[in-house]
């Protein structure tokens, strides 16, 4: 299938997820109740912000204004789309590696490859993270060793030790350090595959065929999700 074919496959699964990663309802909550920022006038930046349902919820609870970044008009015009005027987020259609402007509370997940992989997503969040703010950097790591398959797919990416080093070597603390559950993972899977399964033509059969079997006979428990709320040193 040619990236033409693909991308209203991907758009319809990702039209199907409240969050585009695993992450169950609670353990959002859970992340945005330890983003609260502490002091007045704080703002949140989301970098890659995909729905922007995370931002939205995170502005909500803690009253603070925010960016949201997104580089695809069609996501970002849906972002736009579930926003309400209560809502003090901007979305913005925009290659993140533009953004200059720092925030207290910066969320990228499920976005290094947007600086083309871990380390340099790490050297350049820290640039945009304010002193004293927070950093909420949701990542891929290898739970256990990824056949040589798994490991074309998702490339060289380190253990959950390795991705808190990471993080230490580009200048942060990590405060908090878990894991998305097989669970999460399972859900974010299904509801993925199910979009594309609404799409009901033979090709996007084969695509969803094909996601499953790579999914649960492949990176399932191999591939691991992160979650690190990280401070600036
Ligand atoms: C895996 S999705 C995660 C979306 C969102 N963070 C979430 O968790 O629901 C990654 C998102 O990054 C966006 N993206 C990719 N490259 C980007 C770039 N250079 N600038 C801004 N957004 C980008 C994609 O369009 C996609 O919506």
């Amino acid at each position: 299938m040619t990236e033409q074919d693909l991308k209203p496959l991907f758009a319809a699964a990702a039209a199907n997820l409240v969050f585009n990663a695993p992450l169950g309802e609670e353990r959002a909550a859970d992340l945005v109740r330890r983003l609260a920022p502490a002091g007045a006038d704080r703002r949140a930046l989301d970098l890659g912000c995909g729905s922007g349902e995370l931002l939205r919820r995170l502005c909500r609870a803690h009253g603070i204004a925010g960016d949201g970044v997104e580089y695809d008009p069609a996501i970002a015009d849906r972002a736009r789309a579930a926003t309400t005027d209560l809502d003090q987020v901007t979305f913005h259609t925009a290659d993140a590696t533009t953004w200059t402007r720092p925030a207290d509370v910066v969320v990228n997940v499920g976005g290094s490859h947007i600086w083309d992989g871990t380390a340099p997503a790490l050297a350049a969040l820290h640039r945009l993270t304010r002193a004293g703010g927070r950093l909420l950097f949701g990542e891929g790591f290898y739970r256990t060793v990824p056949t040589d398959e798994v490991r074309e797919a998702f490339g060289d990416l380190p253990d959950l030790a390795g991705l808190a080093r990471l993080a230490v070597d580009a200048g942060f603390r990590p405060l908090h350090v878990a894991e998305s559950t097989l669970a999460e993972w399972d859900d974010f899977e299904s509801d993925w595959r199910a979009g594309i399964e609404h799409v009901g033509t033979p090709q996007a059969r084969a695509f969803a065929d094909r996601r499953r079997e790579e999914y649960l006979g492949g990176y399932r428990g191999v591939l691991g999700f992160a979650w690190l709320i990280l401070m600036p040193a």
